[in-house]
């Protein structure tokens, strides 16, 4: 590997990118705006500023989709702005990259990730593949080249995936198109229902990250604005810790659903390893509250959240980078492996 060497998350609402000798260097919502549908006028952190409040001929969307690329060119745009932010001024000389993908995709998918550097104003040496729940086990702390089975649950923003590892692979593992944004839909639209207030997407997760809990619980609530449905005018309502609740739990239950799932058929020598140090939780959505609680009660396993939930992935793609023991984790796609 190159002195110069960079890991990539791609995720559905954030970008991370880690820079070995560095840490993460980069980590911003993975959003682009683009005026009169060419000008790129904002991208990251300040083109979320920009959503939901933009005038018409303002487009401002996310391209990565349910954990796949979904628009290349603009994804391919948001890549070399946020490199170019990482490198600054100086001329970026060649670097090395690993780029975290999921793994239940299609080999047209998967090929996506490796041509989005292939094709970027990059100067690039090596292009390297790692499974995310591999990079996901391994930022979370797991030792995943031993025999020892380990289970994580990764629940991001557009999907969730459910991993078996051991002998550092996957031995199973499930996506399922259920996230942070699921309960962020479901709270929009129990508010509209319930409040006859209709609110925008921030709004809707900001009050998830307040009040949400796996578990019915004590009394909150949350002031929030919105445009009242009847009227039209602005208006400003108290929702309840049990309406988020009411919104949100079908969603928590159907991630437990693909949990029993991979658990019925992890091998049982395997599921003894997991009775013994539990399930591992990461994903920015891990941290909604009593989370652990209410999977515990369901699977009767041990629940650990993971600190630094949301970075687990990139910061095992870092981890990957800095210890050559780990190195055989990430995989080399040659380029003459593909058809152009
Ligand atoms: N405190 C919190 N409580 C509840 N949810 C949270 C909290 N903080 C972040 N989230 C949610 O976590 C999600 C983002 O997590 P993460 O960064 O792991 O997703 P991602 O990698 O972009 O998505 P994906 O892995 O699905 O492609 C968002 O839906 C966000 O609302
Ligand atoms: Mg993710």
């Amino acid at each position: 590997m190159a002195l110069r060497v960079f890991g990539i998350d791609l995720g559905t609402s954030t970008i991370k990118i880690y820079r070995k000798g560095q840490g993460i260097v980069l980590d911003e919502r993975n959003i682009i705006a683009i005026a009169d549908r060419k000008n790129v006028i904002a991208v990251g952190d300040e083109a979320y500023d920009m959503y939901e409040k933009a005038p018409a001929n303002i487009a401002v969307t996310y391209p990565v989709r349910n954990g796949v690329i979904a628009d290349v060119a603009n994804m391919l745009t948001l890549l070399n702005h946020f490199m170019q932010k990482i490198f600054g001024s100086k001329r970026p000389g060649a670097a090395d990259y690993i780029v975290a993908v999921p793994t239940n995709i299609t080999e047209v998918e998967r090929r996506s990730f490796y041509e989005l550097i292939v094709n970027s104003n990059l100067k690039v040496g090596h292009i390297k593949i790692v499974e995310k729940p591999v990079a996901d086990a391994v930022g979370a702390g797991l030792d995943v080249m031993t025999a020892r089975g380990v289970m994580v649950v990764n629940i991001g923003a557009d999907t969730t995936e459910v991993s078996i590892l051991s002998l550092g692979g996957i031995v199973l593992s499930k996506l399922i198109p259920i996230g942070g944004n699921k309960l962020d839909e479901s709270i929009k639209s129990i508010v509209k229902r319930k409040y006859n207030l209709y609110i925008g997407d921030k709004t809707a997760e900001s009050i998830k990250k307040k009040l949400a809990c796996a578990i019915p619980q004590v009394e909150g609530s949350v002031k929030v604005y919105g445009r009242d449905v009847v009227t039209g005018l602005p208006a400003e309502m108290e929702v309840s810790s049990d309406t988020v609740y009411e919104a949100i739990s079908e969603y928590l239950y159907a991630i437990i659903d693909a949990i029993k799932i991979i658990l019925e058929r992890t091998p049982p020598e395997i599921s003894s390893d997991i009775i013994d140090s539990g399930i591992y939780i990461t994903g920015g959505s891990a941290k909604i509250f009593s989370l652990d609680e209410l999977i515990h009660k369901e699977t009767e396993l041990k629940i650990n959240i993971c600190p630094d939930s949301a970075n687990t992935v990139v910061n095992g793609l870092g981890k990957i980078m800095e210890d050559h023991k780990l190195s055989t984790l990430a995989d080399s796609l040659k380029p003459k492996t593909f058809v152009r």
